[in-house]
């Protein structure tokens, strides 16, 4: 009996009164071939669960590394108050910026660091490119100042006024601001 007349009967099969073939396929599985076969499953079965078992420990792993990685810096979160760049102090002081350091520290070190290096959360350090001479003149610091500044190139918001500035101690927090500037390539 070959394939054809397999599918005969099975075509045959559904009408009433057709003759009940027995059908012996040719392709029936040997029970050798059988046997083989589930040996094969059983191979594969324990492919999938090894694959499994790696899948499960490459994720506990990930996730630990995760969990390393966001308890080193609070939880994915910038700390609060960490300076914002690397400043440099230069090894001198001019007079004006001595007294101009004095001033930073009593009225803009809380938020810009006493280095002017920026704090996390708070403000950014004023030793960064963008506050170069020739993008924020030194009116900017006097107007930054007298005024305040409306929050646009950080996400701190803005900036209150600071009130009872003479003209000299600002005048002076520049130097500072320039020559911490300088020391740091900024210029
Ligand atoms: C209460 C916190 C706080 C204090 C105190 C403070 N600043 Fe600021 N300052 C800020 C913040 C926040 C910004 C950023 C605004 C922004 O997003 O551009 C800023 C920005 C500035 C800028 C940039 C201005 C601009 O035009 O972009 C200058 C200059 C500056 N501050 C100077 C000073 C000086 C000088 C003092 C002290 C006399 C001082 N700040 C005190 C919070 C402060």
């Amino acid at each position: 009996m070959d394939r054809r007349t397999d599918r005969i009967a099975e075509a045959g099969a559904g009408y009433p009164g057709a003759s009940p073939i027995k059908v012996t396929s040719p392709y029936q599985t040997s029970p050798a071939l059988l046997a083989r076969l589930s040996v094969a499953r059983a191979d594969q079965r324990k492919e999938i669960m090894r694959t499994v078992y790696v899948a499960a420990i490459a994720a506990v792993a990930a996730g630990g590394a995760w969990w390393l990685w966001s308890q080193s810096d609070g939880s994915g979160q910038v700390e609060e108050g960490r300076a914002l760049a690397i400043v440099t102090m230069p090894a001198t002081l001019s007079p004006e910026a001595q007294a101009g350091q004095q001033a930073f520290a009593a009225n803009c070190a809380s938020c810009h660091g006493t280095d002017a290096e920026g704090r996390a959360g708070t403000a950014p350090p004023l030793i960064h490119k963008i506050y170069e001479p020739g993008h924020h003149g030194d009116m900017a610091f006097v107007m930054a100042a007298r005024n305040g500044v409306r929050a646009h190139h950080w996400p701190f918001g803005n900036m209150a006024p600071v009130p009872g500035l003479t003209d000299p101690e600002l005048a002076g927090i520049i130097s500072f601001v320039r020559e911490v500037q300088v020391a740091n390539g900024i210029r």
